[in-house]
């Protein structure tokens, strides 16, 4: 890198990305990288693969600057910000994200998306750093009564404890920012992402979850790879025109440049609190995004029908308008894009599950 270019990038907005090592945060921090941001990734691993940091650092041309920190850890929070100097803005990716999981063991998902969002807004404080990003969930508006979605439709009852801790960070987050006392925050904005999905189209970095996949793509991609045998589809018998299950899937490159645009928003003069859905506007069904995938790849994915997975809303996708209004954003990569580097990054993975996988 020449010297100019070593400069304008010391010389740019720092933003710390929690979670950065995981999946979305991983194409976040490429896509801030290539929006001329520095950044440092607050992540201690425990859910990624230490191999994504050479693919970020293969996609940027820069190593990737790591704090291996637990974000539970105040203590650790703060000497993590001290070894970054001046921090303009927090993304806050790091939590856990397994529906299923959180209803096993509710007390961990409390412990780290919750007590970890607090952890952090105290850090933060000390580290006179005052605008966070979050990463929320469609998760938190429960099986809406109407379709698309507005970020004015009710929050129903969540789910699961998961779903809960979404709601309760957004009430922190509400409350923080309302706020004028020494953890207050100035600008919050917390973005509810739909169903992320797809990989850089290097396929450098892309989406590895540890053990048997819950979400759907990675089960079509991991199934087509014939690391699974069949893919089960959880319900025939919805009100759908297919009689399978709706949402709204958005291609995870497009997720990552929000947040570029989110930071943007965050870094405005006059505080502020924005909550705003992520999504393409589509909905798309389970047998549809079968198709899909392979249109996209060639590639056949033997399904089997099965009953309902327990918990699963039968439809759901989002409004748009929100998010073109505040952040001048729309997704624009379509869905064949989505499926085809999802296959790319699935195809480098090899035909045999690593270990743990
Ligand atoms: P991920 O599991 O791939 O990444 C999470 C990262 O956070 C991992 O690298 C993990 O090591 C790190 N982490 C977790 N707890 C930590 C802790 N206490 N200290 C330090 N690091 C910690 O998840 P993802 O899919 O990238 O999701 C990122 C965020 O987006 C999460 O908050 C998730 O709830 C939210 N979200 C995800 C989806 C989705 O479908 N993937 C949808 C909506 C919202
Ligand atoms: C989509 C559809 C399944 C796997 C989850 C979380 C939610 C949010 C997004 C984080 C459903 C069906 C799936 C399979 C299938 N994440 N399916 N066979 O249910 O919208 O939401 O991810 O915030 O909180 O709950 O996504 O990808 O799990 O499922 O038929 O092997 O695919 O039943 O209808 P979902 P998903």
């Amino acid at each position: 890198m020449n010297a100019s270019l070593r400069m304008a990038i010391d010389a740019a907005p720092h933003i710390v990305v929690t979670g950065g090592a995981g999946y979305i945060g991983s194409h976040a921090v490429v896509a801030l990288f290539a929006a001329g941001y520095r950044v440092t990734i607050f992540d201690d691993l425990r859910r990624s693969h230490p191999q994504v940091l050479d693919g970020i650092a293969a996609i940027t041309g820069e190593p990737a600057s790591l704090v291996s920190v637990d974000i539970c850890d105040e203590a650790a929070l703060d000497a993590a910000f001290a070894q970054c100097g001046q921090v303009d803005a927090v993304i806050h990716f790091a939590a856990y994200k397994s529906v299923r999981e959180s209803v096993a063991d509710p007390v961990i998902y409390y412990r780290n998306n919750v007590g970890g969002t607090v952890s952090l807004i105290a850090a933060m404080a000390r580290a006179r750093c005052r605008r966070l990003v979050f990463s929320s969930s469609c998760t938190v508006y429960g099986q809406p009564d109407a379709l698309p979605v507005t970020e004015a439709s009710p929050m129903k009852t969540a789910a699961s404890p998961y779903g809960a801790s979404k709601q309760m960070c957004e009430r922190i987050l509400r409350d923080a920012q309302a706020a004028k006392g020494n953890t207050s925050l100035s600008h919050v904005v917390s973005l509810r992402y739909f169903n992320p999905a797809g990989a850089h189209p290097s396929a450098l970095i892309g989406e590895l979850p540890a053990g048997t996949p819950d979400n759907l793509i990675p089960y079509i991609t991991q199934t087509a790879a014939g690391w699974r045998k069949t893919l089960r589809v959880f319900g025939s018998d919805y009100p759908t025109p297919d009689g399978t299950a709706i949402r709204d899937y958005l291609h995870v490159m497009d997720l990552a440049e929000a947040h570029v645009a989110a930071v943007e928003l965050a870094m405005r003069a006059s505080p502020g609190l924005e909550e705003i859905n992520l999504g393409t506007g589509i909905g798309v069904s389970v047998l549809q995004a079968v198709a899909a995938f392979e249109h996209a790849t060639g590639v056949t994915v033997p399904i089997e029908m099965a009953p309902r997975r327990p918990g699963d809303i039968e439809q759901i996708w989002s409004s748009g308008t929100r998010a073109a209004d505040k952040l001048g954003w729309r997704t624009v990569r379509s869905i064949d894009e989505m499926m085809a580097s999802a296959w790319a990054w699935q195809t480098r993975l090899g035909s045999t599950p690593p270990a743990g996988v």
